[in-house]
């Protein structure tokens, strides 16, 4: 029954022309659980650029084309919150080529993308940039700040860009702030319960994360979201290449995932 959803949705967009397609199935599945809070961890552009034979930059440029294909079907079904693993700290082990041209790609995108007109504008987007931010470039860093300060009053969704982010940064950071507090004599111990320690985690203020899905056939968390998922969280694995992965593949994922939510409600 799986593949045969899979291979379904080859062909319709064939028939009736993309835009008109996408519509169409968005309007089916709006009538089925929306998932509210949805991650991806974009794995696999080297391995895509490797088996087209074009420059790792290339997959990774791609990969933030598929990114914005799919967070435009997300906000078109009413998802109200998309994480997106951009760039782990692990990463910056990487050669000083592939970190700084990363950086270039991340930095550019979210100028293009929160432009007048464009898409953060169009859907009512507020950006987050979650991780460590001291470890960016000046140049990174002031584009990033304009970025979240421009769209902050956006409240139809939310993009939270994982750069460069590791869970265990992240949950050391809330540590961090929560000793400050008690130092500082504004809570004692008993007053640290789960709903402080989130307060001070860097992805605060944020829905429970209903879905993760990763890319690439490996089959880890590799340090993201892990405080955030929690006992209902959905986890996917598909054997795509991040740059490989499309509305169209994404879409009978959306159909199993809505029969699963029947299934257990
Ligand atoms: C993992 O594939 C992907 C990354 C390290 C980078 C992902 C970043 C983007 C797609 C840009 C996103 C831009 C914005 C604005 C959110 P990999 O390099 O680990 O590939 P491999 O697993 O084949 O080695
Ligand atoms: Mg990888």
């Amino acid at each position: 029954m799986g593949s045969l959803l899979d291979w379904l949705f080859h062909f319709p967009p064939l028939l009736w022309g993309l835009e008109q397609t996408e519509d169409i199935v968005i309007k089916a599945l709006k009538h089925g659980k929306v998932p509210q809070h949805v991650a991806f961890v974009m794995d696999g552009n080297r391995r895509w650029a490797r088996k087209h034979r074009v420059e790792t930059i290339e997959g990774h440029s791609l990969g933030f084309e598929a990114l914005k294909n799919l967070l435009r079907v997300c906000l078109k079904m009413g998802v109200k919150e998309v994480s997106a693993f951009a760039f782990s700290i692990e990463n910056f082990k990487r050669s000083k080529y592939e970190v700084d041209a990363l950086m270039d790609i991340v930095k550019n995108s979210l100028t293009q993308i929160t432009a007048h007109g464009d898409m953060v504008d169009q859907y009512g987007i507020r950006i987050r940039i979650v991780g460590d931010l001291n470890r960016l470039k000046p140049d990174v860093y002031e584009a990033v700040v304009k970025v979240v300060e421009s769209t902050k009053n956006n409240t139809r969704a939310t993009l939270n860009v994982c750069f460069p982010y590791t869970s265990r940064h992240e949950i050391s950071h809330s540590v961090q702030n929560i000793v400050r507090l008690a130092e500082d004599e504004k809570i004692v111990p008993e007053d640290i319960d789960e709903g402080l320690f989130e307060k001070n985690l860097l992805l605060n203020d944020s829905l429970p994360l209903d879905w993760l899905i990763r890319t690439s056939g490996v089959e880890r968390l590799s340090d993201f979201l892990m405080w955030q998922v929690h006992e209902d969280s959905e986890i996917s694995f598909i054997d795509n290449y991040w740059p490989d992965f499309s509305v169209w593949r994404f879409f009978p994922m959306l159909i199993r995932y809505q029969l699963q939510s029947q299934q257990d409600a």
